[in-house]
Formats: structure tokens, sequence, C-alpha cells
């Protein structure tokens, strides 16, 4: 029985700060955040949005009534939650309209959570082959002004239609994956921003994909040949970079090459958008889909999901027939190009309004065009509406 992705959605915010001027705001060079980085736009949230509203406006693009009829399960993975108790999950299954006979909640491992729901959703869909599951990563990165960790924020929503015999990826049965304990970035829950020792998760990262992905070749006896296309967590794009790299350093020249090249392809999007945490991993499998001009059915990518704390798991699909109408579809291209920039002072603004929102607030819903939207908190309960 094939298992993967049917569809895949993604919303951000409509507001981006340009990475060079932050640069120089901050006394560094252009080239440390565009090259260093790997980095040209951040998305920057309003306070209108969270991770609700942006998995519902990422959702809204993909589901038909029929698929919202057949989802059986909605998994929400998230490190930006929004209730200590309450799962983002049952906000958003309400708001999309979905069946109330479902399972819906919350799940969390840092970056991972997204891929920690897929692994789910595939139990889940060799039991009832006749379900959907609707899987969620949404995230608003946040390390604070001025921090090391400031370049390499964002934000934003990926929705995951899982099936059997999907239109767009399915996936082969090997799983490799790494759990162990370690603090190389973490949340403390008095703090809206994450902590972080910047170099020492970026080698840890590294670490993990070493050893998920060699327990993955031995495991299978497939080679880096075998793959059509690598993709990664992207914290930011030069991470999956040096990551691919200890792949093509082994590799032949044709294969380095063309791993390289859909590796440029996958990256175009988190280049544009920052970190989105648990969706990182799955816009650059959109972008990768939405830019890549080789891949075609039949075509093996491997993925990289990394959650600091920490988890890694590497795993493959094949590309189904249907990805075609996916990569044509040129609505988020279009999306992030009519985004509308602010400047740093004015994303600093932003970022100060984000950690004060408080009980008995009415938010400025009129300045965002999204069709889900936070309007404000009364009696400490979050008020949504979809427009
Ligand atoms: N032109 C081109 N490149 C330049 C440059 C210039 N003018 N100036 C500097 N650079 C390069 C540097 O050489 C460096 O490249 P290499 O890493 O290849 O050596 C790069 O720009 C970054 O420079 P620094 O290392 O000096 O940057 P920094 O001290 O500001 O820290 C960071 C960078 C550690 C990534 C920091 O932004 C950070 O802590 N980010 C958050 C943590 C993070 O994203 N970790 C990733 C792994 S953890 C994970 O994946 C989970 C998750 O989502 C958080």
């Amino acid at each position: 029985m094939k298992i993967g992705i049917d569809k895949i959605g993604f919303a951000t915010s409509n507001l981006y700060v340009d990475m060079a001027k932050l640069a120089r705001a901050r006394n560094e060079e252009p080239g440390k955040y565009l090259v260093g980085l790997g980095q040209s736009k951040m998305a920057v949230i309003p306070t209108t949005q969270d991770v609700v509203t942006l998995a519902c406006n990422a959702a809204e693009k993909i589901l038909t009534p029929e698929d919202k009829a057949e989802i059986g399960l909605v998994i929400f993975g998230t490190e930006s939650g929004i209730d200590n108790s309450k799962s983002a999950a049952v906000y958003a299954a309400d708001l999309l309209g979905l069946s109330e006979k479902i399972r819906a909640f919350e799940i969390k491992q840092a970056c991972y959570g997204a891929t920690a729901g897929i692994a789910m959703a595939r139990g889940y869909l060799t039991l009832n082959p006749t379900k959907k599951v609707l899987v969620f990563g949404a995230d608003i990165a946040r390390y604070g002004l001025k921090t090391s960790g400031e370049s390499t924020q964002g934000g934003g929503a990926v929705a995951v239609l899982l099936s059997v015999d999907p239109s767009i990826l399915a996936f082969d049965p090997k799983t490799t994956y790494l759990a162990r304990d370690i603090m190389d970035f973490w949340r403390p829950l008095d703090r809206k921003e994450a902590l972080v020792e910047g170099k020492y998760s970026s080698q840890a990262y590294l670490d993990f994909f070493t050893e998920v992905y060699t327990d993955y070749v031995k495991q299978t006896g497939l080679t880096s040949a075998d793959f059509d296309a690598l993709i990664f967590h992207l914290p930011y794009t030069k991470m999956g970079l040096k990551a691919l790299r200890l792949v093509t350093e082994k590799a032949t020249p044709e294969v380095a090459e063309s791993l390289t090249e859909e590796f440029e392809a996958s990256r175009l999007y988190n280049r544009n958008v920052g970190n989105l945490y648990t969706g990182s991993l799955y816009l650059s499998l959109l972008s990768l889909l939405q830019n890549s001009t080789k891949l075609q059915s039949g075509s093996r990518i491997g993925l990289f999901s990394y959650g600091s704390g920490a988890q890694g798991e590497f795993f493959s699909g094949v590309l189904q027939d249907g990805f075609t109408a996916l990569a044509n579809d040129q609505t988020v291209a279009t999306m992030l190009a009519q985004r509308q920039e602010v400047s740093v002072a004015e994303y600093e603004q932003i970022y100060q309004a984000g950690l004060n929102v408080k009980n008995g607030m009415q938010l400025p819903i009129e300045d965002d065009p999204a069709p889900y939207v936070l309007t404000g908190i009364q009696d400490h309960q979050l008020q949504y509406l979809k427009r």
C-alpha cells in the first residue's frame, strides 16, 4: 500500500524585512546574512497571526469539502503553542469546519513536530486506509532583537494532507532516527523567545544528519546516486548546504552537481521566509517541487528532519504522477512576491507588539489581509475570525 503526501499548502504573513537592510542596521556586512546564512528576506508576523491562523490560512488553500469530510486525524506540530493545555489542533479543526468525529491534538519536539505527526499518520493510514490525515507544522521563530539568532527568525505554516495512493510523494518504508538529550536550543516556560547555543546547535544538526543518513544508507543499500534530491530542515538555508556537502564531498562530480542544483531549488522559498521551525522541511519540499527543472514522476527525494533538544530523522519518498500539477502552480511564488516590505524600525515595533499581546486587547485586524485572523483575547480566551 502506498502512503504519503497528497497535498501541501503554505501560508506566512504579508510582511517581510529585507535582510541586507537588517544587516546594515546591525552593523554587519550584508554578505553575512545573504551568503553566510543564505537568507534574503525574513517574514515579519503581526499580532493578528498566530500558529492557529497561519495553519488555517495554509490549509484553506488545499482542502476541498471532500478532503475535509475524509480527515480522521489532525496533528499539530508546533513549538510556539498558544495555550499550555488546549491544543492548537482543536481550534484549527473547528475553524476549518472539520467533522467533530476526529482525533485532534498537538505534538512537540522543537522543529521535529510535523515529522513526528507524519510518522504517526503513516501508522494511522495503514489501519484506516479510507481516511486522510492533516498534519500542521506552524511556528513563529523568535530569538530576540539584536541577538545573534535574530537573523534566523521567520514564521509561517505548512499544512500537509496525507493519504493512501497520494498524488505527490509516496514514502519508502525505511526511516532512521535518533533521540539524544542535549541543550542546543530551548525555550523556558516563562519566555516567548528561544535560547540557543548557536554554534553548538549547528554542529549538533550536522552530527545528527551524519548519524541518521549513514544508518539509512547502511540499512537500505542506497547511495547518494540513488537520490534525485536531498532536502533538509532549514533554520537558515546555509545550514542545509553544510549538511549536503557532507554527502557531496564523497559523491561523484556528476551526482554532487545534480544534488547541489536541486538543493538550490529547495531553498528558494526558505531563503525568502526565514525559519518556520516545524514547517521548514516541508516548505523546502514545496520549494523543490515548484522550482526544480529536472524532477519527474519516479524521482526519489531524501528528507532530513531535525528538532533541537534533539531528534533527527532521515526518510525518503518517490514522486507520483500528480506532482506535476503542484510543480506548475505558481501561487506560492506570487504570494511571496506580493508581500509588503517593512522597515527595520517597523519590524522592531511589530516584534515588540507580539511580545505584549495581553488579555482584553483588540488587535488591528484591518491591517491584515489574511482570511483567518486573531482578533484579540477576551476573558483569557483567544478570539479567532474567518473572513
Ligand atoms: N560574506 C559572506 N559570508 C560571511 C560574511 C560576509 N561578509 N561574514 C560572515 N560570513 C559567514 C561566516 O563565515 C559564517 O559562515 P560559515 O558558517 O560557513 O563559517 C556565516 O556567515 C555566519 O557567520 P557567524 O557564524 O559569524 O554568525 P553568527 O555568530 O551570527 O551565528 C548562527 C550564526 C549560529 C546561525 C546564529 O544566527 C544562530 O544562533 N541562529 C539560531 C540557531 C540555529 O539556527 N541553529 C541551527 C541548528 S539548530 C536547528 O536547526 C533547529 C532550529 O531550527 C533552531
